[in-house]
């Protein structure tokens, strides 16, 4: 069995960026280069039918799976070795130059150097815990320094957690529902250190601010092309693919996923804080990228995306599971 499995898989470099991937044989060229994290043109999608993902092949062997490159490819680029990466399928070890027509080049992002947040209501924020002694069996009683309002929701293994803990102890309250709830507790005050993420999810390009919650300063910026864009440089085209392909809809969400967690990572690391310290998260995108997030194929109209307004400040549980860089 392990045998098969070795045959049946090929090595395919790519250059000029160097990369290599293991793919299964007749694997088909675009998958591959996709997951080797190679940003190709691809306005079609796929579908053979706009001649935009032009490859050259160095070494090995391929098949077509249509002659729709005739309508795409010169008699010459034929000659000296082009093909479209979306036609044909890998059967050998080997090597491919993406030529710079089919590369998409990191678009320069102006982010005003001049932002400032002048008031800051973070959902989440930190407080100092007082527990209160436990009367007639009850459960303790949880006070948080300087905070007014409705009792806070408490799991049962935050509760557990909390009162084998020993003061000073720092819990972090998420407001993004009523009753706001505590969802983490560490030991020590560490009401000084809370972050937020905030995220524009543009269909070309990702944008990520990081920013300290406790004043609103930002302390980074970053941005990186999406790379859901190997799956189709329009709307159009990505919501196709997500309907077609098979687990379309999760390929497109890891895609935005990991441009995301890369930029994360990037500015918490040149900020000098642990991930873990972020405890916020508002992200925005356009109706398709809000539903390809959400990952739904269902692309209604108005009326659902005005709920998806709301999807960023409601949802951040929720977004934090999705970008918990790991
Ligand atoms: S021909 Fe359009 S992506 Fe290959």
């Amino acid at each position: 069995m392990e045998i098969q499995e070795m045959v049946d898989r090929v090595k395919v470099i790519f250059n000029p960026m160097d990369k290599m991937v293991e793919v299964e044989r007749g694997t088909i060229l675009l998958d591959a280069i996709r997951e080797a994290g190679i940003n190709i043109r691809t306005i079609c999608g796929g579908d053979g039918d706009c001649g935009t993902c032009k490859v050259i092949l160095n070494k090995g062997e391929v098949s077509h799976m249509s002659t729709k490159y005739k309508e795409w490819l010169s008699p010459q680029e034929i000659s000296e070795g082009y093909y479209l990466a979306c036609q044909i399928r890998i059967l050998s070890d080997g090597e491919f130059t993406i030529p710079v027509e089919s590369r998409i080049a990191s678009p320069k992002i102006l982010l005003s150097s001049e932002m400032i947040i002048d008031k800051i209501d973070p959902e989440s924020k930190k407080y100092l815990v007082s527990l209160m002694p436990a009367q007639g069996g009850e459960r303790r009683q949880i006070r948080l320094e300087n905070f007014s309002g409705p009792s806070p929701k408490v799991s049962d293994d935050i509760y557990d957690k909390l009162v084998q803990m020993k003061e000073p102890i720092t819990a972090t309250l998420s407001r993004g529902n009523t009753p706001p709830e505590i969802i983490h507790v560490e030991s020590g005050d560490r009401t000084g250190s809370n972050y937020g993420l905030a995220i524009d999810v543009g269909t070309t390009t990702i944008v990520v601010l990081l920013i300290d919650l406790t004043n609103g300063k930002i302390l980074g910026k970053a941005s990186a092309l999406n790379s859901q864009i190997t799956y189709g440089e329009t709307l159009v085209t990505r919501i196709a693919f997500s309907r077609k392909a098979e687990n379309g809809l999760q390929k497109l969400k890891q895609a935005a996923v990991q441009t995301i967690n890369d930029l994360v990572n990037s500015l918490t690391s040149s900020a000098g804080i642990k991930n873990e310290e972020i405890t916020s998260v508002s992200a925005g995108g356009n109706t398709v990228m809000n539903h390809l997030w959400m990952q739904t194929t269902r692309f209604p109209g108005a009326q659902s995306s005005k709920k998806l307004r709301n999807w960023g400040s409601t949802q951040t549980r929720r977004l934090m599971f999705i970008v918990s860089p790991t």
